[in-house]
């Protein structure tokens, strides 16, 4: 299961300085055409709503063998995203678009990380292709 977070649904438009020009139909594409070339089916989902996120991380667990969440600004705030990580026990791989290290101190803290298998950060839209691989190179790995 591939989810996103709050205000990821404006990429294209959104500081593209920062975030890049593809939108998250074109993410969600590319994303599909990695699955495919690894023999894997994905679903994604965005969500502006932190209960959304943590109702399909609950619908999650015994659907699909594993996570890939940009939690967007929740990756800094959220006890209960994480709850629901932790609650699923899926492998979970972070991602995001930007280097969150490079940005403002109040980014640098996640509550995804140390739940997380990893963390993929600043690479754009290849933060997501090289965070599906890790996941499907992970669950490869466990059978
Ligand atoms: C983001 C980084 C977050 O700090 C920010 O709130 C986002 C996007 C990224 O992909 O770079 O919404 O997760």
């Amino acid at each position: 299961m591939v989810l996103h977070g709050p205000n990821l649904n404006l990429l294209g438009q959104r500081e593209p300085e920062i975030y890049g020009s593809l939108t998250l139909g074109d993410i969600n594409s590319l994303l599909t055409q990695e699955a495919k070339k690894h023999g894997v089916e994905i679903f994604c989902l965005q969500s502006n709503h932190e209960g959304n996120l943590v109702d399909a991380i609950h619908q999650a667990f015994g659907s699909y063998q594993g996570i890939l969440i940009n939690a967007g600004a929740y990756t800094h705030t959220s006890v209960a995203i994480r709850d629901a990580l932790t609650g699923v026990n899926l492998p979970t791989v972070e991602v995001h678009l930007s280097n969150v290290y490079r940005r403002e101190e109040f980014r640098h803290h996640s509550y995804i990380a140390p739940v997380a298998i990893g963390q993929i950060s600043g690479f754009g839209v290849q933060s997501y292709i090289l965070g599906l691989q890790a996941l499907v190179n992970h669950l490869k790995n466990l059978s």
